[in-house]
């Protein structure tokens, strides 16, 4: 018998079994999928992962050295976590479960943060006895003894130098063993100009022996401190591949997420929308996040239209939706980019209420196309769980959105707790009962009234506490790299061009993970 697969070629061999997402998706029609549901084949590559470009656009000019986003929960992006992000090189959206003034400064702390800067540095007064100092040093744990010396006003006085911090002088005050004011250098907030960390690197490298640089405003006041070894950490972290993300006048890039405001009559209340976004705008914002569990509604369209009508040009993501219906209309209402998931999140139980969303893979599929035929992004949210979830994710998307992975790192909000001697945080979703109590009702379409009993739509959990931010994200970015080499990307729209996919089986996904073996986990995992 002949053999009708002699003459085949490699490459037809391969497209038998790897199919481009078109092929893959379009040729299981009715089937819903996820990220574990599918492998991606490796492709000839000339590209080093170390090589890989993951920036990444959201909007025009909104670009992320990362494309990872943090979620807009209560238990995952407040401004600490924000500027963990950013500094990473993505973009935190701070969440909306707090009064409006504390959003504004929330995204103030974000905007304002200059890497290195102190901007509350510990200060001491003339009259203190450096005995007082000493105590203050030993309590609070202090691993510095220099203090600025301030009078009532912040207005600076002097510099209380380490070396006169020692018990032989504690009977001894301040004014006594201060360099006074005019030996004091110092730098004007207005001189630190577009990169302050240069101009600070400069400053010590002009004066030998000088560990800490003041910044004082027009009348004097302190207004923060450099230190040598921060800048030195600082200006060798410049050389990483991985740069912060940072606006036109060098400020850390920062989002935040409004929900859609209703005044007593449940008419979208426009005025305190636009105030609000306004407001946020004038503090630095970046990007505006709508965020609900539906967008594909008349609510979230009217408030983007809104949002639209009074920013021609401000990025604008909102969501969330599933289907590529919900691209076309959110696109059409004015939208930059967006958020595509219903049900992924660790978090989440919507499929399991209400029951609907679509596996994470097939609904970034579908979304993909009404977002390339209408000219916006799309944002993979939720169901992240590994490096690898992230590199399928990006194969369909423009970045992803995570809140299970960056729940247990320090920078979340919330306190850390032990439990059986292991470490915890709080991580809950905001359509779990207690964060709908603290504001994300309306999110979920509910009623903010502590009276009525509403579905939930999330759980209340805890996370492990984690390595911190700048750790986990140089781990996924370490993946997204490696697999970016595979596939021979040498930057995401070439993932997004070159993705062949495979369906795997339960079986197939059981040999994914270690199998047979007992893991030994080494110091630093
Ligand atoms: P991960 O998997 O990263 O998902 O923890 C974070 C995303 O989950 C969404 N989210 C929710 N979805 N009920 C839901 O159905 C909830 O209570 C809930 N809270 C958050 C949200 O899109 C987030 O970015």
């Amino acid at each position: 018998m002949e053999d009708v697969t002699r003459n085949k070629s490699a490459g037809a061999w391969d497209r038998l079994f790897f199919q481009s997402a078109d092929e893959f998706f379009q040729g299981n029609p009715g089937l819903s999928l996820t990220y574990d549901d599918v492998s991606l084949a490796t492709l000839y590559s000339e590209i080093l992962p170390r090589d890989a470009d993951y920036s990444t656009e959201l909007a025009p000019g909104l670009r992320l050295q990362l494309p990872i986003v943090s979620a807009d929960m209560d238990t995952v992006t407040g401004s600490r976590m924000a500027i963990a992000l950013a500094l990473g090189g993505g973009i935190g959206l701070i969440h909306y479960n707090m009064p409006p003034r504390e959003q504004l400064s929330e995204v103030g702390r974000v905007k304002n943060h200059v890497h290195g800067l102190i901007r509350e540095p510990i200060k001491v007064t003339p009259d203190h006895l450096i005995g007082d100092i000493l105590a203050l040093i030993e309590e609070k744990k202090y691993s510095f003894s220099t203090f600025p010396v301030v009078d009532a006003d912040d207005t600076l006085l002097g510099l209380l130098p380490g070396h006169c911090a020692r018990p032989r002088f504690a009977g001894r005050t301040v004014l006594e063993a201060m360099i006074p004011r005019k030996g004091v250098l110092t730098i004007r907030e207005e001189e630190l100009g577009a990169d302050p960390i240069a101009r600070a690197d400069r400053f010590f490298t002009e004066h030998i022996g000088i560990h800490k640089l003041l910044v004082v405003d027009a009348q004097d006041r302190l207004r923060g401190l450099f230190t040598l070894s921060d800048i030195e950490r600082i200006t060798q972290e410049r050389t990483l591949k991985t740069k912060p993300a940072r606006d036109a006048k060098f400020r850390l890039l920062c989002g935040a997420a409004v929900s859609v405001t209703r005044d007593g009559a449940g008419a979208l209340d426009r005025e305190s929308l636009i105030g609000h976004v306004g407001a946020l705008i004038e503090r630095g914002l970046d990007v505006v996040a709508v965020s609900t569990a539906h967008g594909h509604t008349r609510g979230v369209g009217e408030a983007v239209r809104a949002i639209r009508d009074a920013f021609p040009d401000f990025p604008i993501l909102a969501g969330n939706v599933t289907s590529a219906e919900g691209v076309a209309y959110l696109a059409e209402c004015g939208v930059s980019a967006v958020k595509v998931g219903q049900g992924p999140g660790s978090i989440c139980t919507t499929r399991i209420v209400a029951g609907v969303g679509i596996p994470q893979l097939t609904a970034l599929y579908v979304c993909s196309k009404a977002a390339a035929a209408h000219g916006v992004r799309i944002l993979a949210d939720g169901g992240i769980t590994k490096s690898g979830d992230i590199v399928k994710a990006l194969t369909l998307a423009d970045a992803v959105i995570c809140g299970s992975l960056l729940a247990g790192c320090p920078e979340a909000p919330g306190r850390i707790m032990e439990i059986n001697g292991k470490f915890y945080k709080q991580y809950r979703g905001m359509g779990s009962h207690a964060a709908m109590r603290a504001g994300s009702a309306a999110r979920y379409g509910h009623e903010n009234s502590p009276t009525r009993k509403s579905a939930a739509e999330g759980v209340e959990a805890l996370k492990e506490v984690s390595a911190s931010v700048d750790t986990v994200l140089a781990q996924l970015a370490g993946g997204l790299q490696s697999g970016m080499g595979y596939l021979g990307a040498r930057a995401l729209p070439d993932l997004r061009r070159k993705a062949l996919y495979t369906r795997v089986t339960a079986a197939g996904m059981k040999e994914s993970a270690t199998h047979d073996i007992i893991e030994v986990k080494t110091d630093g995992e």
